[in-house]
C-alpha cells in the first residue's frame, strides 16, 4: 500500500499546467519556469511563465495576470516549477512578491541551484508562508536539465546555430554563404542575438566572411541590446575586421579549447552564448558535448559540394551517434520561416551532471508515476 499523497489532485493538476506553461518560454541564461495560482477551493486562477532573461519571472507574471483580471489572491496557493528566487537581478525577488501578494502556500518542484538566487523557500517560511517542494520533481528537473548542467559546470548555456542547405552545406565551394537562409530566418536569428550575452565564431569565419555579428532589426538598424562578439582561434583578428566594431564588445579568445572559451566568457558574466560557426567551431562544441540547444535553419536549397556544416565528431560507429530530441520550448520543435524550416532540438540522453544528489532534496514518498521529494536544508 502506498503512503498518502502530500499533494491534492488540484495541486498536481496545477503543477502539470505550470510545467506546460514553462514551455512557452525561451531557453537561455535563465531556466524555463511556469507558475499557477490556485484558489483555496483548488481552482486555477492565473498562470504565468518566464519569457527569458530580463523579463518578469513566472511567479510575478502569474501575480500580474491575476491582478490584471482583478482576482483577489490573498490566501491562495502558488504552484511553481522552480523554487522562487530570493535575489534582486534585472527583476525583483519572487519570494518577496509572493509575500507581498498575501499568498499563503507555495508548492514548488525543484530547488534553484543558482547560488545568488537560492534561498527563496527560507525567506517564504520566515514570513509564515507554508512551503512544500518535490511535486513533479523529475519532470521539472528534466525540463531544465541542460540549464542545471550549465549552472553546475559554471559555464554559459550554449545555443548552437546552423544555417544550412538541404544537403547540410553552410557555404558554396567559392566560400559564398550569404544568405543561405530566408529573410524570416535571419530576422529570427537577430531576435535571438538581442537576448543572448555573447555570439561566438571561429577565426575562419572572420577571415572568410568578415561578419559584423551585431544584432540588427529587419531594416538593418542596430538593436539597442548587443551581445559580446567573441572570436575563437589562435590566429590574430585583423585590425580592420568588421567584428571589432567601435564599441567595447569585441573579444578575441586565443584558444582552440571550447571549454576554455566558455570559461573565459563566463568570467565576463556571459550566461548565454550562441555559437554560430563555421564548421570547425560547430563541430568542436558538438564533439565536446557542450551544446545545450540546437537551432537549425534548413533552406530548401542544394549545393552538392561546398563547406559541410560539420566535420569529424569523432564518431566511428552508429552506436556512438549523438542523439537529439525535438524541443517543445522556445517556439516549438519545427516552424516554417519563409521558405525555411527552423528545427529546434535539445540533447537526448546526454548523461546529466545534475543528479538528485547535487540538489539537496530528500525523497519522502513515491506515488504512481512520479516521485516526490521534499527539500532538505531550508
Ligand atoms: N551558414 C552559416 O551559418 C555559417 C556561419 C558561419 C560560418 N559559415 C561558413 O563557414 C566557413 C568557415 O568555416 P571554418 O571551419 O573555416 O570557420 P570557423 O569554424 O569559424 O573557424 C575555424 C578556425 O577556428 C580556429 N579554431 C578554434 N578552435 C578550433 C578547434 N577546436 N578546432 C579547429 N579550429 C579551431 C582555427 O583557426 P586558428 O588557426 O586561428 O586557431 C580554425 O581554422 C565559411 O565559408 C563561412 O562562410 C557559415
Amino acid at each position: 500500500m502506498s503512503a498518502p499523497s502530500l499533494f491534492a489532485p488540484s495541486e498536481r493538476a496545477a503543477m502539470d499546467a505550470a510545467l506546460a506553461a514553462a514551455l512557452e518560454g525561451r531557453r537561455g541564461a535563465n531556466p524555463l519556469v511556469g507558475a499557477v495560482i490556485l484558489s483555496v477551493e483548488g481552482e486555477q486562477l492565473a498562470t504565468g511563465y518566464h519569457r527569458g532573461a530580463g523579463t518578469a519571472h513566472a511567479e510575478a507574471d502569474a501575480i500580474f495576470e491575476a491582478q490584471r483580471q482583478g482576482i483577489d489572491i490573498n490566501g491562495t496557493t502558488m504552484v511553481v516549477t522552480l523554487e522562487p528566487c530570493n535575489h534582486v537581478g534585472r527583476t525583483g525577488p519572487c519570494a518577496q512578491a509572493i509575500i507581498d501578494a498575501g499568498i499563503a502556500k507555495v508548492i514548488y518542484a525543484v530547488d534553484d541551484p543558482h547560488d545568488p538566487a537560492a534561498g527563496g523557500a527560507r525567506t517564504l517560511r520566515a514570513a509564515g508562508v507554508d512551503v512544500t517542494s518535490g511535486l513533479r520533481f523529475d519532470e521539472a528537473l528534466d525540463l531544465n536539465r541542460d540549464w542545471f548542467d550549465a549552472v553546475a559546470a559554471k559555464r554559459p548555456f550554449v545555443t548552437l546555430h546552423i544555417a544550412q542547405t538541404l544537403d547540410s552545406r553552410i557555404a558554396a565551394v567559392d566560400g559564398t554563404s550569404q544568405w543561405i537562409s530566408s529573410a524570416e530566418s535571419l530576422a529570427d536569428n537577430h531576435a535571438l542575438r538581442r537576448l543572448i550575452d555573447a555570439i561566438l565564431v571561429g577565426t575562419g569565419t572572420v577571415l572568410i566572411d568578415n561578419p559584423r555579428l551585431t544584432a540588427r532589426t529587419p531594416d538593418g538598424e542596430l538593436s539597442q541590446r548587443q551581445p559580446i562578439r567573441a572570436v575563437m582561434g589562435l590566429r590574430d583578428v585583423p585590425e580592420q575586421a568588421a567584428v571589432r566594431g567601435t564599441d567595447h564588445l569585441f573579444r578575441h579568445l586565443p584558444t582552440r579549447d571550447p571549454a576554455e572559451a566558455l570559461h573565459l566568457l563566463f568570467e565576463e558574466g556571459v550566461r548565454h552564448v550562441m555559437v554560430e560557426g563555421g564548421s570547425s567551431i560547430l563541430s568542436t562544441f558538438l564533439a565536446a558535448g557542450l551544446v545545450d540547444e540546437l537551432i537549425v535553419y534548413l533552406a530548401p536549397t542544394l549545393l552538392g559540394s561546398g563547406t559541410p556544416a560539420l566535420n569529424d565528431l569523432g564518431i566511428g560507429t552508429l552506436a556512438d551517434a549523438q542523439h537529439w530530441a525535438w524541443d517543445e520550448a522556445s517556439g516549438g520543435p519545427v516552424r516554417t520561416l519563409g521558405n525555411d524550416l527552423r528545427l529546434h532540438l535539445r540533447p537526448a540522453g546526454r548523461a546529466s551532471n545534475t543528479t538528485k544528489n547535487s540538489i539537496p532534496q530528500t525523497r519522502v514518498a513515491s506515488h504512481g508515476e512520479a516521485a516526490e521529494y521534499v527539500t532538505g536544508g531550508h
